[in-house]
């Protein structure tokens, strides 16, 4: 029987608050895979033991787009009945085997949920829900089973076969196939089952672990692909150690797999000992991935390896707590990356970009239409929720505790949560106290209570601070007010706990001792203050002189900061400032000003920059000591979305106008200071995507980027020669891609020869494709021009809609990386979004709900942009038979 989904059904939304116990455990699973794209045939042998603690109940399989054939129990064919997508069968005895047997056709799967084909080869995915697109299952992560794995398949199309685990027994069957079995000697949930089989090569790494412990390490990819093997090789190396060193976590497992394929919905997946990674984030060479390639391939190495134990030794007891294992992991992979960076100023280069990650994309998430708390109380369809707020927010609020009860309770805290409750399902409730029970003496048993409303309230907090200083008694006094606004569903929202570290410079710029009112103790450089109350403040005592705040170093909470500082304070702390990361801040506060002062007085001069802030960025380009890497985020403007975030009324065009004429602005008043920052970085001697390194390339390539700007302001061919040359002589991918970009962004003509010299090189190597579309589309929108490029790029012969990976390098990287080509006033972008939405929508959901996202702050915009958005949406919810992603989407988006 095949299941269709009832599509006039209405979403219903899951409640976190009804969960109840699986009625029935899954003690082991024995399945057997005859693979064949077409037809693939599935035999699931589960041993079931009835969960006593409840009241007797039938049990309830899930199952999507299955073919039935057979349900037996204990070996005799059984009655059951199908209710909507479930199997459900009653008066079963407390203890017993079920087979079932169902077949599914992988090459038809193009939501690429469950086992699919990608490239001849297959992949599964099941987190969250596709174990159930494979077999009926109690597809539920608390259900924790023990796994064994039988392959078939054709020897010579599939000669690997892998799955998770050991491998116990291969061999030859008849008509040229063969088989291999693989058991796995950790019980897990259903969402960390996977299979790979096709033809594949493998780099090989053996290593011995500081325990003494020999491991298997392997990496496969399609032959051709080897040797962009390595640097995924040593991430995992250094994130097997680093685990160790910092954490006490060893690799549990004998051989430790990794598999890429080109069509994958996300980044990566954690599936014990056999993670299945996107390409972008595994295939790596300097001939044809950047710096940022390189930095993202360690991260998600490191994230999906700490997940082996953040997510699958101890797991989710439901995935509303899904933040329990992504905030944790992500805090982990952010400090393994930081751990490598090495000095102070690489550790704090990381902070910032982490940092812009989540202000420019989980603060707009947290003040739009999908807000929704670090642990969700309800959703209707859960890949919608893997979000930003749910990685980056819960990684900050994980972060709040290593703040709360410092590097050394911190690690303490996760030790005592793995004695707890290693090999569960658990919530984000029991990590907190084992944080706090692991640190009694911390500030954070008393406050916990309230620390928790970072789960359960959505929002970004408002903290506003106000500093008094008196002369006469020697104190300063900073008072701190904070505020959330209503979220959807949550009006009023009640004080967070919240760290601000801080310290006060002199007139001098050194950090002043601190020392408050009424206490002994005296702290040199920062303190951490504790924000409980809607309102308080703190006095600081001897203090001689008005100093200036720098508050909340390294963003030591998930808020916006608002206080009154004039521009000489700015400057003060740009110079000065101990903490990199409120430097560097300083000069986005002192843009932030600038452009938001000629954003909305529409009659002033879009170039807003004045002298001093101009001095400020030569001041800092032509410093002695910071690092290139520190001086291209401190010179980087704040981005168009950024920007938006501090309007109350959007008009993206005028957004868009004013940043880039403070850009032009800054390449031509800077112009000898940007020559000679080019001459200083141009050479890097041998590759290496070390930080020193990448952060010089990327100095020289914003230095080429505004010399080739100011050329084309000044009519003058000199430098987009110059990036020519560079673009063809480059000796790896970051250099060459630079100049492209400086060549492309700045509209010059040589970009044309350019753009099809690179696809020439590049025409085999699909990632470096998805760069030059997403280059092209993201390109300054001139004349109205980039709508109809976007279209005919989609015309391409290298353009895809199936292939994730390529559908978002042209159309989501129009619809939300360029705002001004995108915010039409002819609506004609949002037309051509709501036809991509409901094109993608029947191929693969995910990606459809993902783009669908794009117009999530439509009702910020000014007119007309905001009623045709409006329109363009509703017309996308207007639309029968939408899934559940994109359904969930544009139903919160008009609410
Ligand atoms: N657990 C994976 C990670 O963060 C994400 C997989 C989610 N996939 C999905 N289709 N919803 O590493
Ligand atoms: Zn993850």
């Amino acid at each position: 029987m095949n299941q269709i989904l009832d599509e006039q059904a209405p979403a219903t939304a899951i409640q976190r608050a009804d969960y109840s116990a699986p009625a029935w455990w899954v003690d082991s699973v024995d399945l057997c895979f005859d693979l064949d794209p077409i037809k693939t045939r599935v035999l699931n042998k589960m041993k079931l033991r009835r969960n006593t603690d409840l009241p007797v109940q039938a049990l309830r399989l899930d199952g999507e787009e299955l073919n039935l054939a057979r349900v037996l129990v204990n070996g005799q064919g059984s009655t059951f009945k199908m209710d909507g997508n479930q199997l459900v069968l009653s008066n079963l005895p407390d203890e017993c085997e079920l087979e079932i047997f169902t077949t599914t056709c992988p090459s038809k799967n193009t939501k690429l949920m469950g086992l699919y084909v990608s490239n001849d080869s297959f992949f599964t995915q099941c987190e969250a829900e596709g174990f159930r697109r494979i077999t009926y299952f109690l597809d539920r992560p608390d259900v924790m089973a023990m796994y064994s794995v039988t392959l078939r398949a054709d020897k010579a199309k599939y000669p690997v076969l892998l799955s998770n685990g050991n491998l116990v027994d291969s061999g030859d069957l008849e008509g040229g196939r063969h088989f291999a079995k693989w058991v796995d000697p950790h019980k897990k949930p259903c969402y960390l089952f996977a299979l790979v089989a096709g033809q594949l090569v493998c780099r090989e790494q053996r290593i011995t672990t500081r325990a003494g412990k020999d491991h298997t390490l392997q990496i496969y990819v399609r032959s051709g692909d080897l040797d962009k093997t390595e640097h995924a090789m040593n991430s995992l190396i250094h994130s097997v150690a680093w685990d160790e060193a910092r954490f006490g976590l060893p690799l549990d497992l004998e051989r430790f797999m990794i598999v890429a394929t080109s069509d994958f919905n996300m980044g990566a997946m954690e599936n014990k000992g056999l993670n299945i990674f996107n390409t972008k984030y595994v295939l790596a060479s300097q001939a044809t991935a950047t710096d940022v390639d390189f930095s993202n391939i360690e991260s998600v190495v490191g994230h999906e390896y700490f997940h082996n134990w953040t997510g699958n030794r101890i797991t989710c007891r439901d995935w509303f707590q899904l933040s329990l294992k992504e905030g944790l992991t992500v805090f982990r992979d952010q400090e393994f990356s930081t751990d490598l960076a090495g000095t102070a100023s690489a550790r704090a280069v990381k902070r910032i970009e982490d940092v812009r990650v989540l202000r420019t994309n989980q603060f707009p998430e947290d003040a739009g239409p999908m807000a929704h708390p670090v642990r969700p109380d309800s959703y209707v369809e859960i890949s919608n929720f893997y979000t930003v707020t749910i990685y980056e927010k819960g990684a900050e609020v994980v972060r709040m505790y290593q703040t709360l009860v410092g590097r050394a309770g911190f690690e303490k805290g996760i030790t005592l949560y793995f004695e707890r409750h290693d090999g569960n399902a658990v919530t984000c409730d029991d990590f907190a106290q084992a944080i706090a029970d692991a640190n009694p003496s911390s500030v954070l048993p008393s406050l916990l209570p309230q620390f928790k409303r970072w789960y359960s309230q959505a929002g970004t907090p408002r903290v506003s601070a106000q500093g008094v200083f008196d002369a006469a008694s020697q104190t300063y006094t900073l008072t701190f007010s904070q505020h959330c606004a209503a979220t959807p569903g949550q009006t009023e929202k009640l004080p967070f706990v919240i760290p601000v570290v801080l310290g006060l410079l002199d007139a001098n710029g050194n950090d002043l001792p601190l020392q408050l009112e009424g206490q002994d103790e005296i702290h040199t450089g920062s303190q951490r203050l504790v924000l409980t109350e809607a309102s308080q403040s703190f006095c600081f005592t001897g203090v001689n002189a008005e100093p200036v705040p720098s508050i909340l170093r390294g963003l030591s909470a998930p808020v916006v900061l608002a206080f009154d500082y004039s521009d000489a304070q700015l400057l003060h702390l740009l110079a000065h400032d101990s903490d990199p990361f409120n430097r560097w801040e300083a000069g986005q506060r002192l843009a932030v000003n600038r452009a938001t002062a000629a954003i909305n007085d529409s009659s002033a001069n879009p170039a807003a920059l004045d002298a001093a802030y101009i001095d400020a960025m030569r001041a800092v380009l032509r410093h002695p000591t910071l690092d290139a890497a520190f001086k291209e985020l401190v010179l980087t403007l704040p981005s168009e979305v950024y920007l938006a975030e501090q309007l109350t009324v959007v008009d993206p065009q005028r957004v868009h106008t004013v940043r880039q004429a403070m850009r032009e602005q800054l390449a031509i008043e800077l112009k000898a200071d940007w020559e000679t920052t080019y001459a200083a970085t141009q050479e890097t001697g041998a590759y290496t995507p070390d930080a020193v390194s990448s952060g010089k390339r990327a100095l020289c390539g914003m230095a080429l980027t505004h010399l080739c700007l100011a050329a084309v302001a000044e009519g003058n061919d000199q430098w987009p020669a110059i990036a020519l040359q560079r673009f063809k002589n480059a000796s790896n991918m970051t250099d060459r891609f630079n100049a492209l970009s400086a060549l492309v962004g700045s509209g010059h003509a040589l970009a044309i020869p350019a753009l099809e010299e690179f696809h020439a090189l590049f025409k085999n190597e699909a990632l470096v494709l998805d760069k030059w579309f997403a280059l092209q589309v993201t390109a300054p929108d001139v004349g109205g021009n980039t709508l109809p490029n976007v279209k005919k790029l989609m015309k391409h012969s290298d353009f895809s809609l199936r292939n994730p990976n390529r559908a978002r390098s042209v159309i989501s990287s129009y619809c939300q990386a360029n705002p001004a080509g995108f915010h039409r006033l002819d609506a004609a972008g949002y037309q051509f979004w709501s036809e991509r939405v409901l094109e993608l929508d029947a191929i693969n959901p995910q990606v459809a709900a993902r783009l669908a996202r794009a117009l999530d702050r439509w009702s910020k915009l000014a007119e007309p942009y905001r009623t045709n958005a409006r329109q363009a949406i509703a017309r996308v919810a207007a639309k029968s038979g939408l899934s559940k992603d994109t359904q969930e989407v544009v139903t919160r988006a008009l609410a």
